[in-house]
């Protein structure tokens, strides 16, 4: 039986593919005001600010490819069982070949009908344009949970995190709930390692830091784990 690897990771992960983090100096959130682009609120009061935002995104995404530590985390399936629990609206894990990713917060790829985020469809990397329809007749929009919106693959990722033999978090500041409240569903005892370059939020549990950036971390961590594991 193979031991299963839970990935719990953040923007950090995708930032050395050239990809912003939330709350870095020079972030997205230095830049842009989270209320008015990635909140509920924000797409009742200005849908199209959001729809630009969400396009450039996309747009961006087109051109970053998976780093090291993308392909190292889908490399690690070859001897365990390997679940990622993604913040990340990217496709990186994916494309970095991981075969089982669960988006916590949505995928930049995706497009759904604003009644009930229903009709969900691959939109790859091209734009939404503001009016655009759903199949159910609803407007179109980016298939992203925003701040005031639930969690729907909250319990199925709860799930695997409890069942983990490691846990891994890579990448995340763990400032936004309840994605952050998902390492104490952790099994008391196992490993749980932090690759980080700085130190994040106490965490309430014993954990090994690896106080590095998200490549080098997992080159780190994937020396340990065969001297362990092997
Ligand atoms: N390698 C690893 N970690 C890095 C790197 C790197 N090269 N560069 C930065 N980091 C770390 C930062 O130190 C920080 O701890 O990545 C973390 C990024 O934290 P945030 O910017 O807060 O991103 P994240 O934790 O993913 O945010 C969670 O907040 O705004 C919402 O929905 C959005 O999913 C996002 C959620």
């Amino acid at each position: 039986m193979m031991k299963k690897i839970v990935v719990l990771s953040g923007a950090g992960v995708s930032a050395e593919s050239g990809i912003s983090t939330f709350r870095d100096s020079n972030g997205l959130w230095e830049n842009y005001n989270v209320e008015d682009v990635a909140s509920i609120d924000g797409w009742y009061r200005n849908p199209e600010l959001m729809i630009k935002f969400y396009n450039d995104r996309r747009r961006e995404l087109e051109h970053c490819q998976p780093n090291d530590a993308h392909k190292i985390i889908a490399e690690l399936e070859r001897q365990y069982e390997v679940v990622v629990v993604t913040q990340n609206v990217d496709n990186l894990h994916e494309r970095g070949g991981s075969s089982h990713v669960i988006h916590l917060h949505g995928e930049l790829t995706k497009a759904c009908s604003e009644r009930g985020k229903r009709c969900v469809e691959d939109i790859g990397y091209r734009d939404i344009k503001y009016g655009e329809k759903a199949a159910d007749g609803g407007i179109l929009r980016p298939f992203i949970v925003w701040f005031g919106e639930s969690v729907p693959l909250l319990e199925d990722a709860a799930a695997h995190v409890q069942t983990a033999d490691i846990l891994i978090i890579i990448g995340t500041s763990l400032n936004v709930y309840p994605a952050a409240g998902l390492l104490y569903y952790a099994p008391t005892g196992i490993p749980i390692y932090v690759i980080d370059p700085k130190e994040v939020q106490p965490i309430r549990r014993e954990v090994i830091f690896i106080k590095e950036k998200a490549t080098e971390g997992m080159r780190q961590l994937r020396a340990k784990l065969m001297t362990v594991d092997s």
